[in-house]
This record gives C-alpha cells, sequence and structure tokens, in this order.
C-alpha cells in the first residue's frame, strides 16, 4: 500500500516568527496521524521549523533547489544548505516556477537529480494550464513534463519521488477538480510512469493532488483510489484547516 502524503506548500507566507506561532499550533493537532505529513516552509523559516519539528512527525521540506553544489547563483539555495537545515522534502517544478520564473522541464529535470543525488525527496509537481485544458492537452501536456522532467532517472530513484498534480487552473482559484477528474488524470499519470519505468514502479510512486484542496473536499478527493495524498497551499496556512485535511487522509486510507 501506498503511504499517503499531505504536504502543505506555504509559499511565500510567513515570516520566522508567524512560522513558530502555526507550528506551536498544529504540532498537537496532527501527532497521531497515520498519514505521512509535510510542510514545506520559505527558506527564511527553515532554521525555525526545523527547530521546533525535531522530535515531531512532521517533516519539512523547501520549495526549491538549485541543481548544482554550489557557486556563483546569486540567490540561489543549494542541497546541502538545505540538508543542514533538517530539510527533507523539496517541491520542483511549481507551476508558480514554470509561470514567473522561467522554470522549465529541463531546469526541473536537473533539480529533481540534485535533490535526488543529494537525499532529498522531491514533490515534482505537474500540470495543464485552462487553455491546454480546454484544447485537450492534458495528457499530452503531463506526459512531457512528466518524460522530461525525469529523464536520466533510474527506476530505483523514479520509486522515491512523490508527484503532484495540481492543474494550474485550479490552483487558489477555489475552482477544485472534481474527484472523478483528478482520479483519472492522476490515473493516466500512473500508467505514463507505468511505459516509462514498470507497473511496478508505477504502483509504488506516491501521486499527489493539488489545486485548491480544502478542509471540505478533502474527504471525497482522499476517497479517490489513485489519489495518494495532497499538496496545499491556501489551506495549509490555518493549523485547523490543514489538520482537518491530514484527518480525511487518515480516515479514507487507513
Ligand atoms: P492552493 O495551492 O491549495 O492554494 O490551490 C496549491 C499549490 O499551489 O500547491
Amino acid at each position: 500500500m501506498r503511504r499517503p502524503i499531505i504536504a502543505g506548500n506555504w509559499k511565500m507566507n510567513k515570516t520566522a516568527a508567524e512560522t513558530k506561532e502555526l507550528l506551536e499550533q498544529l504540532i498537537p493537532k496532527v501527532k497521531d496521524a497515520k498519514s505521512e505529513v509535510v510542510v514545506c516552509v520559505p527558506y527564511t523559516s527553515l532554521h525555525t521549523a526545523s527547530q521546533m519539528l525535531k522530535n515531531t512527525n512532521i517533516g519539512l521540506g523547501a520549495q526549491n533547489v538549485h541543481w548544482s553544489d554550489k557557486g556563483a547563483f546569486t540567490g540561489e539555495i543549494s542541497a546541502s544548505m538545505l540538508l543542514e537545515m533538517g530539510v527533507k522534502y523539496v517541491i520542483i517544478g511549481h507551476s508558480e516556477r514554470r509561470q514567473y520564473f522561467g522554470e522549465t522541464d529541463q531546469t526541473v529535470n536537473k533539480r529533481v537529480i540534485q535533490a535526488l543525488s543529494s537525499g532529498l525527496t522531491p514533490i515534482l509537481c505537474v500540470g495543464e494550464t485552462e487553455q491546454e485544458r480546454l484544447s485537450g492537452q492534458t495528457d499530452e501536456v503531463n506526459r512531457r513534463q512528466l518524460t522530461i522532467g525525469l529523464q536520466d532517472i533510474s527506476e530505483e530513484d523514479a520509486q522515491k519521488i512523490v508527484i503532484a498534480y495540481e492543474p494550474v487552473w485550479a490552483i487558489g482559484t477555489g475552482r477544485t477538480a472534481t474527484e472523478k477528474d483528478a482520479d483519472e488524470t492522476i490515473g493516466k499519470i500512473r500508467e505514463m510512469l507505468s511505459v516509462m519505468y514498470s507497473r511496478d514502479t508505477a504502483l509504488k510512486i506516491r501521486i499527489q493532488y493539488g489545486g485548491s484542496m480544502n478542509s471540505k473536499n478533502a474527504q471525497g478527493l482522499m476517497a479517490m483510489p489513485q489519489i495518494d495524498g495532497g499538496l496545499i497551499g491556501g489551506a495549509s496556512l490555518k493549523a485547523e484547516d490543514f489538520s482537518l485535511i491530514i484527518k480525511a487522509s487518515d480516515s479514507q486510507k487507513f
């Protein structure tokens, strides 16, 4: 069985002081969770979060990583910097990075390779825009993002990756994909992985849904067989909402 994984993507929210406040509320609420719980905080909150999450069941994640070990890359963060902070997971290829910061499938691939070789778990984001969906390109876009994003990644390493299917039109808009649509598209992504690797590997890789997932729609989404968790933006910024999503995951999958 694939262990569900619920990850919060805090994006550019919460100062270090606010991080402390939110985690103080969240830690006791999720301490008995059976699902894997992760928070991907801003770089400036990593130190605070890392101290607070010691000896808890919440894993620490970052929101990006550079592909080089070190060097003249102003504004970038390396895998070893993250590892020293206690980071275990890293979001790669989020649609906001693709849309606003020039992230391409090729740079996504380089980051995934670096994350894996450093021992970080990549949360690789894929998903179509509204226009791509309307013109019937959803599968094609997901296939391209997966094929290039996972280029040169061995079958063994592929099993360590978490994939987040995030239809861009559903992110931050309150327009969640229907349970059926999300499950079907994730099922197709699993088929693509099965062609790229093997059926056995495809069945092991965890695929999350992301895009306006909240405490109200989480039960229905987590009830779907292909959906192995969620990547949660807005609703991860409130301890109560995020913990309800984790409870929904626990109740549907265990
Ligand atoms: P949202 O964001 O839950 O606020 O839609 C999800 C994401 O971008 O990862």
